[in-house]
């Protein structure tokens, strides 16, 4: 079964604001629901005859798993292709990709460069588009994050999630989180890898604190995450980034000042001894397994949403 003309009513996710709080919040109800019959071994196949493909241009590991098992899971199948084994790696333009992979697939997947890259695709395609990340975004992470915190604390809003570390595709896209779900973000970064004002110039009051110091920014949070110092595409400033990072790893003693109940989180993969210590991300208050798996949950509720509507 497979899509006959570009609709109106044609929704993508390209970024974490391109959904309402409502639909935010139904995304997490069908993702917990989905999630107990997986853990029931109930099948829920709505997708059954849908296609997905899915276009790599960067490495994933959690990413590539979680949207192909959850499609499958769902009952339709999925195309694996990369930069290198497409004819995108001999320069065929994006808009052409776009406008025949969406002729002949149901939905589509899409982890890449610059977020004008996924928005030049999108504008092509007859069918839902997914960011998989960009160096601008992760909105599916950020669904994962949320919905581990919900599972394990209730809601996020009136909440303090804490940042430290580069002001990279997780950071911005937390901020769109706080913005929509009403909790505020504490970012440390290490001066010269600040946010850019630009990109934060509208940012809605409340939403967003910098620190300068890692330990402020911790301070009373209920969740402390961080990531790579140096995220794919940037690997020419790796040593540079080692030594303007190094005050920036999450450690027992920033664990020690946020609230005494409160979560680490880390999209993965992680380097021990860089962005946070072992002992915090294989310690207690670590949630990075869960928060890994959750990632299949609530792409199965994304697609379902993108391609049903809202499932009741
Ligand atoms: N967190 C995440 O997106 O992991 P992968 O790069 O392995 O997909
Ligand atoms: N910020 C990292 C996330 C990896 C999942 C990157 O873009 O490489």
């Amino acid at each position: 079964m497979s899509n006959a003309t570009k609709t109106d009513s044609l929704r993508h996710f390209l970024q974490f604001s391109d959904f309402s709080r409502d639909e935010l919040l139904h995304v997490f109800e069908r993702a917990k629901i989905i999630k107990d019959k997986f853990k029931r071994y109930e099948p829920h196949r709505p997708l059954h005859d849908r296609t997905l493909a899915m276009v790599f241009e960067k490495a994933s590991t959690r990413t590539r798993v979680s949207f192909e098992a959850g499609m499958y899971q769902m009952g339709g199948s999925v195309i694996h292709l990369t930069t290198s084994d497409s004819q995108l790696g001999r320069s065929e333009p994006i808009e052409d990709t776009a406008r025949v992979i969406s002729r002949m697939v149901d939905i589509v997947m899409i982890r890449t460069f610059e977020q004008t890259r996924i928005e030049r695709f999108a504008e092509y395609s007859r069918v839902p588009v997914i960011n998989g990340l960009t160096n601008e975004f992760h909105p599916c992470q950020i669904l994962a994050d949320i919905f581990t915190f919900i599972e394990n604390r209730g809601s996020i809003a009136g909440k303090t999630v804490a940042w430290v570390g580069d002001a990279n595709n997780m950071a911005y896209t937390w901020l769109q989180a706080a913005e929509l779900l009403g909790f505020t973000l504490h970012v440390s970064t290490p001066a010269g890898y600040r946010l850019e004002p630009a990109r934060i110039a509208s940012t809605a009051a409340g939403a967003l604190k910098e620190f300068s110091d890692p330990l402020d920014a911790c301070k009373g949070a209920h969740l402390v995450t961080t990531d790579v110092w140096t995220s794919m595409g940037y690997e020419a400033e790796n040593e540079q980034r080692r030594t303007a990072f190094a005050d920036w790893c999450v450690d027992q003693e920033m664990m020690a000042a946020a609230a005494p109940d409160a979560l680490f989180m880390h999209c993965l993969p992680a380097h021990r001894g860089e962005e946070v210590t072992a002992e915090v991300i294989d310690g207690p208050q670590s949630v990075v397994w869960d928060e890994a798996e959750n990632r299949l949950h609530v792409q199965k509720a994304l697609m379902e949403f993108l391609l049903l509507g809202k499932a009741s």
